[in-house]
């Protein structure tokens, strides 16, 4: 519970929040709440009202006397309820961090407080509909198609009336009991991707490694997806309170209740009422993910202690050698000198012979990122301490530059709150690319993580009481640490080249996702790392954040080769794929036992095949904010039977991953939504069922289940385009789409020429397959000469119906010999060769 961590003006809000560990305890008692005492509708369409506080009491401070409420529907199915000190500004989420609307200024009273009670009250405008009670002050937020209540403040037996002081703020809602809650992290959560009632979620971001379980770790992002069934129809939504001081969330089953530290209630709600429409109405909030390149959706290898140049040489020509692909090569902090950033080892990495290795490895299209950790050296002779010092770009406390301790000894901080860190930061990162021809950034420790030197306070955090640019405190901005250093970073590497930056960040906030890729931090070798990696993906692609992955075969000592090989047949299917080690961890590249490398080449090849798929759902995670990689319930809402499956995963709309997560098991039992599912390795295999069912499916060692649903066009890489029907049917339709471009790019869009987008469909019937498709801007993909050699066909077993192929109009004959097809703009080159039931044109 880190809030229990956090220096306190009050030492009875820690006994509180002890006590409340047990849910029990955690009834407020503390106030009497707020009465609403006017309210009117504000200039730019909103609603400002007045709350004055009931009755004031001295437990964990004084309550604010006034406070200022502001409703707006901000679209129409976003609707934004901010509640304030009436008087005086107070701590936010800085506006140019996260742009959003700004709300009205406080300070004056606008309108007249009303003697006459005002009665409960609806201010409807879209989708979400707002009310509330006047005394004592409550409101609710319910859905106006379906009339239910989704968030209401309202007092029960189970919680008391809104508290709002100067550092504890408290407010709950009550959930119908058969709410599936997701999300609130970050949380190593051990029990899957849904909430688990009567466990507390603390958000405050900290370097707590991710073998603890349910406890808040790297990130802080305090929003949910609720997703209900209301008489057979599936209903989702998502809440966000933005907020970046630290907080513990009570989720009680029928309640749940946020005591946070500081700052101020600012709730969006947002309407869905489809998973993926609460990720783009979430994502248009706070920022769509970032695109990234597409070597990034290459494998990636890393560990802590590649002593030498020569060692990565040595990775670089292993994975060769065992015909494992490999893309990109890093570094930890061991090419640094002295653990001081943005420098090289003379001795272990002298900058002629990286510089050879780069060349070596950049003409093969390889790619190599280092870490970067925050924290400065304090040492008169290394330029970044000179130029940071003469900037005054660091934390203060007490008036001097805040002194703590990690990598390199002394380091500072640097605050970058503060417009001149940024410019700092980011000449320092051009400094270092001329040194240095990296290809991203891993930023590390950006939790902050420290023992400070001076006042310190507790676990690898700095003190609360340091100060930020324009007096900000610590207190408030910790948790946005990282997200503000992403930013910066995001800044300094597009303005080096102006090319697509990657940047990988274990710190991550609300809105991180626009600027950065995220791994899971600090995992352990085991089976239950392995298991505990999936829900975090999950979480990570509902928090917007959907680039991530978490350390394959695990970071601690020591994976074995079993766990390895079953961690790589995961892992291959993280959006982000990266295995990394500790220090003191043995060698775990995937060469290093023959079976491991075996599931690598099987597992990676096959990502390798779906790598333009995987771009394809980066470029849909850009415009939409539709994750990656997604829990079962985003594509089979109705099916509440996978409303807790975390065992699985699906890319996209379509494709499913079953794998082996237990030791000794060469079979996994697997959930299949209904409908028809194509073994992606052997296409001829199919799980067909009406109403979903489990099934147990073989999975040899070297072998991980991945399963392609009906009604689907995926495009592949050296694999051709696959087309599925439901197996057997004498009609059925299937679409998919693929879009490619110059990915060094920073934008990734359409209409710049260096970009191709097409939609897929086909349908069955009349024993004719037809295939067409909607090419914009196919110039592009042809300039590249990319061309689809090859079309498989699957589902026609049984229905015998499909005699005949056309494609775009023309009918294709299937002689097992090669024709082109002209599709608008594009052209398509289809090798004609007849395989079993299903077909291949
Ligand atoms: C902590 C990171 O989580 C880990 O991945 C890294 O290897 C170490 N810091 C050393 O830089």
């Amino acid at each position: 519970m880190v809030t229990s961590r956090i220096v306190f003006s009050s030492l009875s809000l820690l006994v509180a929040l002890i006590l409340c560990f047990s849910p029990i305890h955690c009834s407020n008692t503390i106030g009497k709440g707020y009465r609403l005492i006017s309210i009117e509708e504000s200039p730019d369409g909103g609603f400002i009202g007045y709350l004055q506080v009931k009755q004031k009491n001295k437990i964990y401070g004084s309550d604010i006397t006034t406070l200022r409420l502001y409703v707006k529907h901000e679209t129409d199915t976003r609707l934004r309820v901010h509640i304030t000190d009436a008087k005086k500004q107070r701590w936010e989420v800085p506006y140019n961090l996260l742009p959003r609307e700004q709300p009205p200024p406080v300070g004056k009273v606008i309108g007249k407080s009303r003697k006459s009670p005002i009665t409960v009250q609806e201010l409807s405008g879209s989708e979400l509909i707002f009310s509330y009670t006047t005394d004592p002050f409550s409101f609710a937020v319910k859905r106006r198609s379906n009339g239910q209540t989704l968030f209401n403040t309202s007092s029960n037996s189970a919680f008391g009336e809104m508290v709002f002081k100067d550092q504890y703020l408290e407010i709950s809602t009550s959930l119908p009991k058969d709410a599936s809650i997701y999300g609130l992290g970050e949380n190593s959560q051990a029990n899957g991707i849904k909430l688990v009632p009567n466990e507390p979620y603390t958000l405050y971001t900290e370097d707590v490694s991710a073998i603890n379980l349910n406890t808040d770790l790297y990130g802080s992002h305090p929003v949910y997806m609720d997703l209900r069934n209301v008489g057979g129809k599936p209903y989702a939504h998502a809440v966000l309170l933005l907020n970046s001081n630290g907080m513990d969330v009570f989720y009680r089953g029928t309640s749940l209740t946020y005591k946070v530290i500081g700052g101020v209630f600012d709730f969006y709600f947002v309407a869905g009422p489809s998973p993926l429409d609460v990720v783009d109405q979430y994502t248009s909030l706070i920022g769509r993910p970032a695109p990234m390149p597409y070597w990034s959706l290459g494998f990636h290898q890393c560990r802590w202690g590649y002593r030498n140049l020569s060692v990565i040489e040595d990775v670089v020509d292993s994975y060769q050698k065992a015909k494992i692909p490999l893309d990109v090569i890093w570094n930890d902090d061991d090419h640094m000198d002295a653990k001081k950033d943005f420098t090289l080892s003379p001795i272990s990495y002298p900058r002629a012979k990286l510089l050879n290795f780069l060349d070596r490895i950049h003409k093969m299209g390889m790619k190599y990122v280092v870490i970067n950790d925050p924290g400065i050296g304090v040492n008169s002779s290394y330029g970044v301490y000179q130029r940071g010092m003469a900037n005054d770009v660091f934390i203060k406390y007490e008036g001097k530059p805040f002194l703590a301790q990690v990598w390199p000894g002394a380091v500072h901080f640097p605050d970058f709150l503060n417009p001149k860190t940024v410019s700092w930061w980011g000449e320092e990162i051009r400094r270092f690319h001329e040194l240095v021809p990296i290809d991203g950034l891993w930023i590390d420790m950006n939790e902050i993580n420290a023992t400070g030197v001076q006042a310190p306070i507790g676990f690898k955090t700095i003190a609360t009481s340091a100060l930020h640019y324009n007096g900000v405190r610590e207190y408030d901005a910790h948790s946005i640490y990282g997200f503000s250093e992403t930013v910066a970073t995001h800044k300094g590497l597009l303005s080096i080249e102006g090319k697509r930056p990657f940047i990988l960040s274990r710190s991550t906030f609300v809105g991180s996702g626009k600027y950065a890729a995220h791994w899971t931090g600090d995992n352990q070798g085991t089976w239950q790392s392995l298991q505990v990696s999936i829900s975090t993906m999950l979480n990570f692609g509902i928090f917007g954040v959907p680039m991530v992955g978490s350390d394959i075969c695990g970071f601690y000592p020591q994976p074995t080769e079993e766990l390895c090989n079953r961690w790589i047949e995961v892992g291959a299917f993280y959006p982000f794929s990266r295995d990394h080690a500790n220090y003191y961890s043995p060698r775990q590249e995937l060469y290093q036992w023959d079976t491991v490398a075996e599931s690598a080449r099987n597992a990676l090849g096959m990502r390798y095949k779906i790598l333009p798929y995987l771009y394809t759902l980066n470029y849909e995670a850009h415009v939409t904010g539709a994750p990656i990689a997604r829990p079962l319930f985003f594509s089979f809402p109705e099916y509440t039977e996978c409303y807790g499956s975390s065992r699985q995963f699906l890319l996209g709309s379509g494709l499913m991953i079953s794998p082996v997560l237990e030791q000794g098991k060469t079979e996994v039992e697997a959930l299949f939504p209904p409908g028809s599912w194509y073994q992606m390795f052997d296409m001829t295999q199919a799980v067909v069922s009406k109403k979903g069912k489990r099934v147990t499916l073989p999975a040899p060692l070297n072998f991980v289940n991945v399963h392609l649903y009906q009604n689907t066009i995926l495009p592949m890489q050296q694999g051709g385009l696959v087309i599925t029907f439901p197996a057997g049917a004498s009609e059925g339709y299937a679409k998919g789409k693929l879009y490619l471009d110059e990915d060094e790019l920073p934008e990734m869009k359409l209409g710049n020429g260096q970009s191709t987008y097409v939609d897929f469909y086909a349908s069955v019937g009349n024993g004719t397959v037809k295939m067409w498709s909607d090419v914009k801007e196919g110039k592009f993909a042809l300039s590249k000469g990319w061309v689809i050699e090859k079309v498989s066909v699957l589902g026609l077993r049984g229905a015998g119906q499909a005699s005949e192929i056309v494609i775009n109009g023309s009918p294709v004959s299937n002689e097992g010999k090669k024709v082109e097809v002209s599709l608008k703009e594009h052209t398509y080159v289809v090798g004609l060769e007849e395989e079993g039931e299903n077909k291949s044109v």
